[in-house]
């Protein structure tokens, strides 16, 4: 997107987790106990890092969720306000621990997460309801399902009500009602999510244009499949097709996919085509992979110009 371009709305309904992070040299086997390296914790969860990623890329942003009542809280709450994102649909539950997601993170910049919900499980329709007028003026709806499924149902419900197009991120995944896949403008999954939402083995590129056509079988408008360092796979409405991803040296894969998420948004609903959308989407996640952390790592607009991404 054009810095002078006008900032698309992006309504962001979902997750913000404490990130406590353990360095290791590579993930631990079912039963080990590992002696890791350095810990930290960093601002994440799926819905506030993909705000924060279509922020950092010139999006207007709002967010839907809730934060427990504790220094984890107010924490996850500065960030998105030195972010510029509207928290005014961010909901403090004090009787609540906020989210926290226990992350392990390998030399070669893979991760196991494990994420306990905390206030977040507390996100309600009432709360999109208090919302609702700011889901119909927005220009994308983006939701995943760190929060409760009805609670996005709902949000989405609205959406499509209103004509604003709808970003569902369906991770962690889970099994979907058929009434929804008809609402969603865009899927945005990876293999992992594909395969469950499908039933089939998705490995690649000819599985998940095979996953990808079960879906759009479902009532999905556009599919996405992110396949890592393998590209990704479009097809729908729009057309379909192949990206390859830029080749970058992985520090850390955490809020990789937001960071798609939140950059394709922007991009698509300031009006560029499905292609044009992915290839910055790509690069703002490759961005992302080089660097540690959720928020942290995730890429600025000045960034992203042409050629600004070192590749290996
Ligand atoms: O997608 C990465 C995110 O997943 C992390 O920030 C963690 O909080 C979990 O929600």
């Amino acid at each position: 997107m054009s810095s002078s371009a006008v900032a698309p709305l992006i309504v962001v309904v979902g997750s913000a987790n404490m990130d406590l992070v353990v360095h290791a040299s590579r993930l631990p086997l079912r039963g080990e106990t590992l002696l890791g390296e350095r810990f930290e914790t960093v601002n994440g969860g799926k819905g506030a890092n993909q705000a924060v990623a279509a922020a950092r890329v010139g999006g207007t942003v709002a967010m839907v969720g809730c934060v427990g009542g504790d220094a984890f809280g107010a924490s996850l709450r500065d960030a998105l306000h030195r972010e510029r994102i509207d928290g005014a649909h961010v909901h403090t539950i004090a009787s609540q621990p906020s989210g926290i997601a226990s992350i392990t993170v390998g030399r070669d910049g893979a991760n196991s997460i494990v994420v306990a919900p905390g206030a977040n499980a507390c996100v309600s329709t009432a709360h999109v309801d208090a919302a609702a007028d700011l889901i119909a003026r927005a220009d994308m709806l983006i939701g995943q399902l760190e929060v409760p499924l009805a609670t996005i149902a709902h949000a989405i419900n609205i959406a499509a009500r209103n004509g604003t197009p709808v970003l569902l991120n369906p991770a962690p995944a889970q099994p979907l009602p058929d009434t929804l896949y008809r609402q969603i403008d865009y899927l945005l999954v990876n293999e992992t999510e594909a395969a469950l939402l499908t039933g089939l083995h998705v490995s690649g590129v000819p599985c998940a244009r095979f996953a990808a056509d079960a879906l759009l079988g479902k009532g999905v408008r556009n599919v996405i499949v992110t396949l890592g360092a393998q590209g990704a796979i479009w097809a729908g409405a729009q057309g379909s097709g192949y990206m390859a991803a830029p080749v970058v040296r992985v520090v850390d894969t955490t809020a990789a996919g937001d960071t798609f998420a939140g950059g394709f948004a922007v991009v698509r609903a300031s009006g560029a085509s499905m292609q044009q959308s992915i290839a910055f989407a790509q690069r703002a996640a490759a961005a992302s992979v080089t660097r540690a952390g959720a928020q942290p790592s995730i890429p600025f607009l000045a960034e992203l110009e042409e050629d600004s991404i070192s590749e290996v």
